[in-house]
């Protein structure tokens, strides 16, 4: 199978561990570094069935057809205009099987949180950062509703003796992340050559509901276009 936005290998590690051979595409250094020290941990057996590419799924051309293509935990999202989209879907077309079938699964939209003002604020419990130690973490949302992209920083405070958080070193992680609507990514795989089969909003094969928080798309090749 193919995995777009491997990441460090969360995903990717115990479906090899299981038998399966996996690629996987994704842009960052700094999580693929990590997904080869993971893998460095493993039985050659499973290192042998996992092969990374780094780049861009918007471009990256792999010289195989997949049965499976897997695009997880809302990578999706960081497709954030229609041309993104069209040039990552043109790539999934280039490498999946003709009776193949791509499956990925990105956040329903939560419309209540997207009227937040800008700069709402909400904070987590505490939790150990791995580089910071024990932090204060809040999330600070600021939702662009023309462009559908909403903006997120990740604030983790290091939590001092006495249990406050100081803001003076203070790490502040910024993501956006494009706000797909259930209708829109249907038609944008329609559009771009694909049949949606099944929608689920949960990764037991669930019914997509009014309240699911997550959405998971299969899809494959239109046959006729
Ligand atoms: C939310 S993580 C998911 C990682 C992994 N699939 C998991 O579930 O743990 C999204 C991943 O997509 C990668 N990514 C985002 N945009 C990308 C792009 N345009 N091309 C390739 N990888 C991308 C990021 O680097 C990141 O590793």
């Amino acid at each position: 199978m193919l995995e777009y936005g491997i990441g460090n290998g969360r995903i990717a590690l115990p479906i090899a561990r299981d038998g399966a051979r996996v690629t996987g595409v994704d842009r960052s250094t700094p999580m693929l570094t990590d997904l080869r020290a993971r893998l460095a941990e493993e039985p050659a057996s499973v290192r042998s069935r996992v092969k990374v590419r780094r780049g861009d799924m918007r471009t990256v051309a792999i010289d195989t057809r997949f049965p499976l293509v897997i695009c997880p935990f809302n990578t999706a999202l960081h497709l954030y205009t229609r041309h993104d989209v069209e040039a990552w879907l043109a790539r999934v077309r280039d490498h999946i099987a003709p009776r193949g079938e791509l499956v990925l699964d990105v956040n329903m939209p939560i419309i209540e949180d997207l009227a937040d003002p800008p700069g709402t604020e909400y904070a987590l419990p505490p939790f150990v950062h791995p580089t910071r130690g024990r932090v204060r973490y809040r999330e600070i949302f600021d939702y662009d509703r023309v462009r559908q992209i909403q903006f997120c920083s990740m604030c983790f405070s290091p939590m001092r003796k006495d249990g406050r958080g100081t803001k003076d070193d203070e790490l502040v992680t910024p993501l956006a992340h494009r706000v797909f609507f259930p209708q829109e990514l249907e038609a944008l795989l329609h559009y771009n050559g694909f049949e949606t089969t099944q929608i689920h909003g949960d990764f037991e094969g669930g019914p997509l509901r009014q309240d699911s928080d997550v959405m998971v798309f299969h899809a494959r090749p239109r046959r006729s276009r």
